[in-house]
């Protein structure tokens, strides 16, 4: 692959709110690398893997895994809030559809999700009105808090039941404070998931049955034992040596660091977070690809989003529980994209670009390709970009850039700036209360009207639509050395061939 002539170790993540086909990425690139390893999140992403003829959902095994075969080793990094009943599930599904998983890898210091964290994401989003964040309720913001608060267990203590039962007391009654304030029966029902076991962890007096919660992770300790390993010394010792990919979830966006806090994710989802969450240093990568949604975007969960097709209405009505595809598809019927309404041509899009939460179902808001998040975003990545679904707009007559914010609200000090309504914004400012006040300023751009999901080269592409690539390329100061026409592997354009 002429791009990347010469490299060992790349990076593929996301520039945007993560949804942006990581996955058909790392599988492109999984035929490249020896090893291919994961670094941040956790059962909170989602990818597509398909195994024979059907389609799973997988959260945690890295999208690699069909290569096991071929003798490639898939990791999951010291970084990644490491959910044993998610990676027990997968591996059934692997093994059902006689997919080797005899490479796969753990990090021995990935930070362990446990009952409580799965209880306490739900419940505390259960109770937080308007400050809810839309968690994937996977319990990754507890597992992370857990982790900075000195008392969370990891992976290895899964081989050291005796060591286990003593961190996890420690760890419950810290807890217990905190959940004695809810009510009993929410906490009760919420035990009841499929994802803390159905009730198996659930003590009506204490509300965690200890014993319980020490009898199953040793049973996962005794399944994982061949898989547990230092994978930050294998790593490190790999690198220079083996072609490794690592594969980014969630994106810069949503990163706890630089994203849009706090309706973000509770790891660093930029590059230097997942270097750091599989134990290597950021510049021992030598290539980062940045994947872009254009020229639309998407969002997940609560916060802002200014370019978004029907602005309120359109977050309210994707926040609604019960709207999933299928309800979409019940009250709207075929949508075309020659929607004169913003939030129906929001609904289009999503319908058109099968934008539904892999994880939860939930339908992704869909928008405008915002150039001062782009430009802000590249700052955490690189300037080499991959572009996806952008067959999806295929049939939109009129394509908008945001290529900038009018702010619109009070006079708000940023650092060393004072806001005035009325100032211009080329480039974002991540504050939710300087986000609220920012007003879209559009260019329009003709559609190219045409298909191009055959096309595999870029000369061939559209002139309409390379008119579009070269001004967001130049605007905000980015390479697109991909273009991805259509969800399937060949369904990609390699810019400079
Ligand atoms: P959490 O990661 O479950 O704590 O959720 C925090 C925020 O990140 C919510 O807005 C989620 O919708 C969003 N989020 C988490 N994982 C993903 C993902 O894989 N894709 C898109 N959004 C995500």
């Amino acid at each position: 692959m002429k791009l990347l002539k010469g490299k060992k170790t790349i990076a593929v993540v996301c520039n945007q709110w993560g949804d942006t086909g990581k996955g058909k990425f790392v599988d492109y690139f999984g035929e490249w690398a020896d090893i291919i390893a994961r670094g941040t999140g956790g059962a909170n992403a989602g990818h597509t893997i398909r195994l024979g003829n059907k389609e799973h959902i997988f959260h945690l095994i890295p999208s690699g895994i069909l290569y096991d075969a071929k003798g490639k080793i898939n990791i999951i990094g010291n970084g990644v809030a490491f959910d044993p009943a998610v990676v027990e599930h997968e591996m059934s599904l692997l093994k059902k559809s006689g997919c080797s998983f005899k490479n796969l890898l753990f990090s021995k210091d990935a930070h362990l999700v446990l009952p409580q964290h799965l209880l306490l994401d739900r419940i505390k989003e259960s109770k937080a009105g308007s400050d809810k964040i839309g968690t994937t309720g996977r319990g990754i913001g507890p597992v992370y808090e857990d982790h900075y608060a000195r008392i969370g267990l990891t992976v290895n203590d899964l081989l050291n039941p005796k060591i286990f039962e003593e961190k996890l007391q420690r760890n419950l009654r810290n807890k217990m404070v905190v959940l004695r304030q809810y009510d009993k029966n929410v906490i009760k029902k919420i035990m009841q998931h499929e994802h803390l076991g159905s009730g198996l962890f659930y003590d009506a007096k204490n509300i965690f049955n200890i014993d319980a919660i020490v009898k199953e992770y040793t049973r996962y300790g005794k399944l994982f034992k061949k898989n547990i390993t230092d994978t930050d010394a294998f790593l490190r010792k790999a690198v220079g040596k083996k072609k490794i990919l690592l594969e980014g979830a969630q994106g810069n966006l949503l990163s706890i660091d630089h994203g849009t806090y706090p309706f973000v994710t509770a790891s660093d989802c930029t590059v230097q977070g997942l270097a750091k969450g599989v134990g290597l240093r950021e510049n021992d990568v030598e290539m980062t690809l940045g994947i872009v949604k254009a020229p639309f975007m998407t969002r997940v969960g609560e916060g802002a989003f200014p370019t978004e097709f029907g602005g309120e209405e359109s977050a309210k009505w994707c926040g609604t529980p019960g709207i999933n595809k299928e309800t979409e598809k019940e009250k709207f019927g075929d949508l075309s994209l020659d929607q004169t309404d913003d939030f129906k041509l929001g609904v289009a899009v999503r319908m058109k670009g099968d934008e539904y939460g892999a994880t939860t179902g939930r339908p992704r808001r869909t928008g405008w390709l915002d150039l001062p998040f782009l430009r802000y975003s590249v700052q955490y990545s690189s300037s080499d970009v991959i572009f996806t679904k952008v067959d999806v707009m295929d049939t939109c007559k009129e394509i908008k850039i945001c290529v900038a914010y009018e702010y619109t609200g009070p006079e708000y000090i940023v650092g060393d700036k004072v806001l005035k309504n009325g100032s211009r914004l080329n480039i974002v400012v991540t504050d939710k209360d300087v986000l609220k006040y920012c007003k879209p300023i559009y260019k329009t751009f003709p559609g190219w009207l045409s298909s191009i999901r055959n096309l595999r080269k870029m000369k061939d592409l559209p002139q309409k639509l390379k008119n579009i690539i070269k001004f967001i390329e130049k605007e905000a100061g980015i390479k697109v050395r991909i273009i991805s026409v259509g969800p399937d592997r060949e369904e990609t354009i390699m810019v400079d061939g």
